[in-house]
Order: C-alpha cells, then structure tokens, then sequence
C-alpha cells in the first residue's frame, strides 16, 4: 500500500470511529429510530459532526451538512442514509445537493424502505459509496433497532438483581434488598437505554415499584412503563397506577378480562397459554407502539417464561456478595434446562462493583 493510500485508510478509521462515538451520544432518546453519527472531513481534517440527538429531532446528516459547502469532501455515517420522506427529507439528498464526493457508511439500513436504496441513489448521482467500515461496532451500537427491524419485536433484555447463589428474593419472597444500593442505582439507571420497561404483576404486589427513571443523566427521557397483569385484577392503588407524563403505563391483560378495562388507562387485551400471557402477542402490541426495545425486570416467573420461549436477546445480572440460599426463593430460571440447553452468553462482560458484580451477555453475539 502507497503511503498516501495508508494514510487515508487510517483517517477513514480514524473519522468513522468519531462518528460511532457521536452516534452513542444519542442513547436511549432516538427509538425506534437508530442512533447515527456523520463526520465530514477533507485533507485529513474534520470540517463538521452531528448525531441524532433524540426521535423526531434532525438527522446526523442534516446536522452536519446543513450549513457547510462540502465539494470534494467524504462523508463518515453510521449507517445509509435514508431516501424516503419521514418525519424529514431524504439525506441522501441532500449529500447529493452538497456535492460531497465520497461517502464511507459502516452499514445498510435494514429498514425496508431503505435498504440499499440510499446507497443506489448516492451511487446514480456519481458519488463515490463504500460499505462496511466498522460494521461490526455498528451493528452491536444499532442492536436494539435492527433487531426490531428485521424481527418486529422489540429487543428484550432480562434484568435480575441476584444473590451470589442466583436468588432474586430470600425465602420469604422479600427482594429488599438482595443487592447493595450502589449496584441497584445501576440497575435503575439501565432504565435510561431502552423504550419500555415491564414486570409481571406478582412483583407489582410485592414490591409495589413505580418503573420509572429518576437517575442523574437521563433528563427529558420517556419511558413506557409496562405491567403483565393476565386477570386485570391488580389493586388499582399500587403505585405503578400513579399517571406520570414522562413514563405512560400500559396494562397487559388477557382476552377474558376484556370487560375489566379502567377509564383513562392504556389496557391491551392479548390470548393466553399454558405461561399467562402469550408473549409473543405482547412483544408484537408492543413494537406496533414503536417500542424498539424492552428491559424485564421480573420477576422470577416473566424472566423465567421469556427464557424458556427463547424471546429474549441480552441479560444483565446484578450480582451481590451474598449467599441467600432458601428453596422457595424466587430465581430467574426456575424451570431451568439440562445443560445440552443451557443457553450460555456471548460477548460476556463483568464489571466488579460494590463488592459484587454486573454481568453483562447476549444471547448471540449482535452485529
Ligand atoms: N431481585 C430482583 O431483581 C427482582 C426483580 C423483580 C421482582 N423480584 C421479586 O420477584 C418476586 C415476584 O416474582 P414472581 O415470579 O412471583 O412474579 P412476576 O414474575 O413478577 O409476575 C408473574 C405474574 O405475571 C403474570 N403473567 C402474565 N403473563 C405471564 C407470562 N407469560 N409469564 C409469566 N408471568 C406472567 C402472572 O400473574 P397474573 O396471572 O396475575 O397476571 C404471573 O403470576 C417478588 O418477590 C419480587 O420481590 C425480584
């Protein structure tokens, strides 16, 4: 390789990297669109950046192109530009408009009204289009909103807070607290990366969570707050019931309860099977409300019923330093599985905190 091919190969790595870093920076606001970033750049130097900061708001590409007479320069973007009229216009348009020469895009975007069609329209118009910088990185950045795309359900992610020994309550039912405060302002704090959070009802009554985000860092966020509750039976006192603008509830019930729908509340009605309620008919009402991902945070039984129907994409385990013990103590996988089955994590990650640990795993590896 020529020196000067060299050193443009290491600024494409170097600007789409920028770019990956920039479209982090819309975590948890963008759903269920994804989070992309654009560089521009020319000679080796950045000539502007943006991300898509939140859903509805500008595109990367607007962001970075907008004010800038870009002639001759290469675009970075985490992923094809659209070419279809959304809530904006097409960006591929507007890079065509702006005479950028090149563009390096790290992936396709499978949603079907792009899909290589962005591409094709930048390659009619005589720009140089290149695919698959960093693709990887990309994919497993956007793994929320191409799960949700080529599936149609939402990315379901299982949350425990466990004991060293897998427990989620001791053996009186009691989870207060199995972990230590530092890891459950965590475990609260993950909240933030996703558009729904759900539990079953037995935790409903026996915890009576509100579900909401109330971590530093999350400011302006929305959250739809979820509630499997089959017999539409649960006491309308909890404190999950309170309205809260910033994070809606909607109630999960099952066919037979059809008439117990409240007044003023979001209730979906869904057929059961031998679990409760069929989750396959939740995940589906629930990407029709364009929720792209969803966190479960028990207990023991919902955890246990989207393992063993193999709905589920990534688990995060808080674990204590304590052994709890007690054979009647809630765990996520109580119907367990002979080892042949046992679902073993990809990409395994653990963070050592507070004297326990965060475990962190997919159940393929994304991207
Ligand atoms: N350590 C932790 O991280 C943690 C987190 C959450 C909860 N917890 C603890 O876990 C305990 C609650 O767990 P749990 O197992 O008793 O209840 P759960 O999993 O919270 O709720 C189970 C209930 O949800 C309803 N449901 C509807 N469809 C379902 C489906 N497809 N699969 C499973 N459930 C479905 C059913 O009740 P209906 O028929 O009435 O709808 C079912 O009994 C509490 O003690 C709580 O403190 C611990």
């Amino acid at each position: 390789m020529s020196a000067a091919r060299g050193r443009m190969a290491g600024d494409d790595l170097r600007f789409m990297k920028m770019a990956l870093r920039l479209a982090r920076r819309g975590l948890g606001y963008t759903e269920p669109n994804p989070m992309v970033g654009a560089v521009v750049a020319r000679d080796g130097r950045v000539l502007a950046a943006g991300f898509h900061a939140r859903f509805g708001a500008a595109h990367a590409e607007t962001m970075a192109l907008e004010r800038l007479a870009a002639p001759g320069a290469t675009l970075y973007l985490t992923l094809e530009p659209c070419s279809h009229f959304g809530k904006t216009p097409p960006c591929a348009d507007l890079i065509i408009r702006k005479k950028v020469r090149r563009v390096v895009m790290a992936m396709l975007d499978p949603n079907p009204l792009v899909n290589g069609a962005g591409l094709a329209r930048l390659r009619a118009a005589g720009i140089q289009a290149e695919v698959g910088l960093c693709g990887a990185e990309a994919g497993r950045l956007n793994r929320h909103y191409l799960t949700f795309m080529r599936t149609g359900r939402p990315w379901v992610t299982l949350h425990a807070g466990v004991s060293l020994d897998g427990k989620m309550t001791d053996r009186e039912g009691r989870s207060r607290w199995v972990t230590p405060s530092e890891l459950r302002r965590c475990s609260h704090s993950l909240r933030g990366e996703f558009s729904a959070v759900m539990a079953g009802s037995g935790t409903v009554l026996a915890d009576d969570p509100l579900l909401t985000l109330r971590e530093p860092g999350w400011e302006g966020k929305t959250l739809l707050r979820v509630v499997l509750d089959a017999g539409a039976a649960l006491p309308r006192e909890r404190r999950v019931f309170r309205a809260r603008e910033r994070f809606p509830l909607v109630v999960f019930s099952g066919l037979a309860a059809a008439g117990n729908g409240r007044k003023g509340e979001r209730h979906v009605f869904v057929p059961a099977d031998g679990e409760g309620l069929n989750l396959d008919a939740v995940l589906k009402a629930l990407a029709g409300m364009g929720i792209a991902s969803l966190l479960v945070e028990g207990g023991g039984r919902l955890i246990d019923s989207f393992l063993r129907r193999g709905l589920w994409d990534e688990a995060v385990f808080f674990y204590s330093g304590r052994i709890v013990g007690g054979r009647d103590a809630v765990q996520p996988f109580a119907s367990g599985t002979c080892l042949d089955a046992a679902p073993e994590l990809a990409g395994r990650h653990w963070t050592p905190l507070a004297g326990g640990a965060i475990l962190r795993g997919y159940r393929c590896s994304p991207g």
